[in-house]
């Protein structure tokens, strides 16, 4: 099987120049102008056309128990979401909870995205519990090619971990050179703010931000911080939302810790009032850390374009119109998340690159390359160069379309970015050398997408 992209405008983290691509099996092979081809060369004409590495989810939930029900994709319908929006490599979250056994639970993991996931992927593991079966457990899990690390500050007596199990994580993290995320809020203040707020009759889903304020996840972040200081472990803050947290995070960097943060695309784009919407559009928005104050959104396109920002994830979760109405009566039932897989590239593109907030090159490095850097799959991934993977998103600049419901792939009812605007979005996308999207359609194979195994990085 051999494809030749000609024509297209490659940009890349660091580089952007016109060239054909030429790709033989899996593999990028040659770069350069006026590529010949072999006759049965299937070819596909980028004039006009930026060609991006295929963009990196680094923090999805497709299988996920959750509030007692479960989140709605397949890897199937994930997957397929994730290739028409431009993503080619997602990496999960393992969540088994704490009355579970890790083993088991990632095995459970592995059987789901086994049974159909169309493009690339891997996992964080999530360690929701720290016993004496635990150490073992992960040594094999890393052996098995998990090189990350998951823990939730946040869902007490759930996903959450207390003080000491956080310290033990690190600690073994540190050994295997893993690199440990987080979910940086501070469980025991939400739990009270939760209990005090719906005591008082405070059930809507406009309470659900105040339960969970910025301060709380300040200083889950800064907590986190303080943990990596002190076992010189490596981390990574998830969907990190607000000054306050950014700030703490940053200091902790800025004194040499090594923290890496994430913010996911709703906290650019949507803000507080959406949860504030009534009825059910206020529960559909409804996520952990919660949408914030829209004063928050200038700060975090400008850490994202200069760098403080390190990653663009989504945090997808989806769960449909009558799982959040589970919440109706009180917003600590509503299931947590806003899908985005589809939306994150042309979203991230619309707002950020044609608005003049975010350069290509940080485009490209927030929503693909550095993800592949923390996690250990560059330059396999992450980056258009030969003998990297054939990942490759042929981009249109001139589409105009609205995000709707009515056209999305991801298994849901509803979207979280209903109506908004997109200038941009992949032609053709291609998962190690195949063609799985074009204009917007799936026209791949099913299954086609494999379990990266993954070395730990030693940073
Ligand atoms: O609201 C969210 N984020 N749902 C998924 C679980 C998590 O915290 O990542
Ligand atoms: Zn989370
Ligand atoms: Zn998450």
């Amino acid at each position: 099987m051999s494809l030749l992209i000609r024509n297209g405008e490659i940009v890349t983290a660091d580089s952007r120049y016109h060239a054909d691509i030429f790709v033989e099996d899996e593999t990028i092979t040659r770069i350069g102008k006026n590529l010949d081809a072999p006759p049965n060369a299937e070819i596909v004409d980028a004039s006009g056309k930026y060609v991006f590495p295929g963009f990196i989810d680094p923090h999805v939930h497709i299988y996920l128990p959750f509030m007692a029900t479960f989140a709605k994709d397949t890897h199937e319908t994930g997957s397929i979401a994730a290739l028409v929006g431009g993503t080619t490599t997602y990496i999960e979250m393992c969540c088994p909870n704490r009355m579970d056994d890790a083993l088991e639970g990632y095995e459970l993991w592995k059987s789901k995205a086994a049974a159909g996931s169309a493009c690339d992927h891997t996992f964080h593991m999530s360690v929701t519990k720290y016993d004496e079966k635990t150490e073992g457990q992960l040594r094999e899990i890393v052996r098995d090619g998990i090189s990350s690390f998951k823990i939730f500050l946040a869902y007490k007596n759930f996903f959450g971990v207390d003080d000491a199990e956080m310290y033990q994580t690190l600690t073994l993290a540190k050994k295997l050179g893993v690199i440990t995320t987080a979910h940086c809020e501070n469980a025991e203040l939400v739990a009270r703010l939760q209990q005090k707020l719906i005591g008082e009759g405070r059930t809507g889903a406009e309470w659900h931000e105040p339960s969970r304020p910025e301060s709380v996840e300040a200083e889950g972040t800064g907590r986190f911080a303080t943990f990596l200081e002190n076992t010189g472990a490596t981390g990574y803050v998830v969907h990190l939302s607000c000054q306050p947290a950014l700030k703490r995070a940053m200091t902790a960097k800025a004194r040499g810790v090594r923290i890496s943060i994430e913010t996911v695309l709703p906290h650019f784009v949507l803000d507080k009032t959406y949860a504030e919407r009534p009825g059910v559009e206020g529960l559909k928005h409804i996520m952990s850390p919660p949408l914030r104050d829209k004063r928050n959104h200038d700060l975090l396109w400008s850490a994202l374009q200069q760098g403080f920002i390190d990653t663009v994830g989504t945090d997808h979760c989806p769960f449909d119109t009558s799982q959040k109405l589970m919440g109706k009566d009180a917003f600590t039932q509503i299931p947590n998340g806003i899908p985005g897989i589809e939306e994150r590239v042309n979203l991230l593109y619309t707002c950020g690159v044609k608005r003049g907030r975010l350069s290509m090159h940080r485009f490209v490095e927030a929503a693909s390359t550095q993800a592949a850097k923390l996690f250990g799959l560059f330059p396999r991934k992450g980056t258009i160069a030969v003998g990297s993977d054939a990942d490759l998103v042929v981009y249109d600049p001139e589409y105009k379309g609205t995000i709707s419901a009515s056209t999305q792939h991801v298994n849901n009812d509803y979207n979280g970015f209903e109506g908004m605007p997109i200038e941009g979005r992949p032609s053709v996308v291609t998962v190690r050398g195949k063609v799985q999207v074009r204009d917007g359609k799936f026209v791949g194979e099913r299954g086609r997408g494999k379990l990266l195994r993954r070395e730990p990085v030693y940073f």
